[in-house]
């Protein structure tokens, strides 16, 4: 499997960062529990990792639990936990055979002990890996992300390694969790609220944003494409005018 007949291969977003929303409702609108949803998308993960690494994505971001979402119940939570653990482990040999590196930004000493090892054996374990790049958010704050870079600097004007004079975008964006990766060109939000929930404030500023009302449990590789041709119908201007593109 490679390609998608709806996509031109020549122009695939670099980097993917997709809002996996709509997991509880979608249960619920089957009289399913909210953690039937979560386990129905586990597989959409599957194929969307799949597909992004056979269309030549170089980066997909994938927003898993947000800094927010600590505040549902504690059996959501927990559910939600042992999801992601027993995702990473079934999903290591297929990651070492695709050539799938795992990475993770956001708050990760506040996940759960056992999952942090499993997370930090896995990301060890594919870091060598360059076909593509899995990048989890967990634990996820925008927001939060902020605060953390803004300490990170601030600490070092105080031990005098920096100057206030040296922070500029380039340094804000190397302190915060995605310093290893470029920003996002496409940023995709399924299950159909438009809004961006403390995702990724910083580094979509100018991404494309595609609302989808698909919930995520049926989001896969048809509707993905669908996406990623609708990204390439648009015309990215960085402020400039499509007089000025057109000149290049
Ligand atoms: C997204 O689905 C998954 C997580 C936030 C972990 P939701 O659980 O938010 O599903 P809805 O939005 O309630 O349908
Ligand atoms: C955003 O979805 C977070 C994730 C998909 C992990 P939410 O369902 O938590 O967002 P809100 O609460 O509707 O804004
Ligand atoms: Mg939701």
């Amino acid at each position: 499997m490679n390609g998608h007949p709806s996509i031109d291969p020549q122009r695939v977003p670099h980097h993917i960062a997709i809002i996996m929303d709509g997991n509880g409702r979608w249960a619920q609108q089957r009289h399913r529990p909210r953690l039937y949803g979560h386990k129905v998308g586990v597989e959409s993960v599957q194929e969307i990792v799949e597909c992004a690494r056979d269309w030549g994505v170089k980066v997909l971001t994938l927003y898993a639990f947000s800094s927010e979402n600590w505040k549902r119940p504690e059996k959501e939570v927990g559910g939600l936990m042992s999801l992601l653990k027993a995702y990473l482990l079934s999903e290591l040999s297929k990651m070492l055979k695709n050539s799938v590196r795992l990475t993770c930004i956001g708050d990760i000493p506040r996940l759960p002990a056992d999952v942090r090892k499993v997370l930090q054996q896995t990301i060890k374990e594919t870091k060598n890996n360059d076909k593509l790049i899995l990048n989890l958010a967990l634990s996820y704050g925008g927001r939060l992300e902020l605060v953390h870079a803004v300490k990170g600097i601030a600490a070092k004007v105080q031990e005098n390694s920096l100057s206030p004079d040296d922070i500029d975008e380039k340094l804000i964006s190397e302190h915060l969790y995605t310093a290893h990766l470029p920003d996002p060109d496409l940023l995709i939000r399924t299950g159909g609220e438009a809004r961006l929930s403390n995702f990724l404030l910083w580094q979509a500023s100018y991404a494309e944003i595609c609302f989808t009302d698909t919930m995520w449990p049926e989001f896969r590789r048809d509707a993905f494409a669908e996406t990623i041709a609708h990204y390439q119908g648009r015309e990215r201007r960085f402020g400039r005018t499509s007089a000025q593109l057109e000149g290049n």
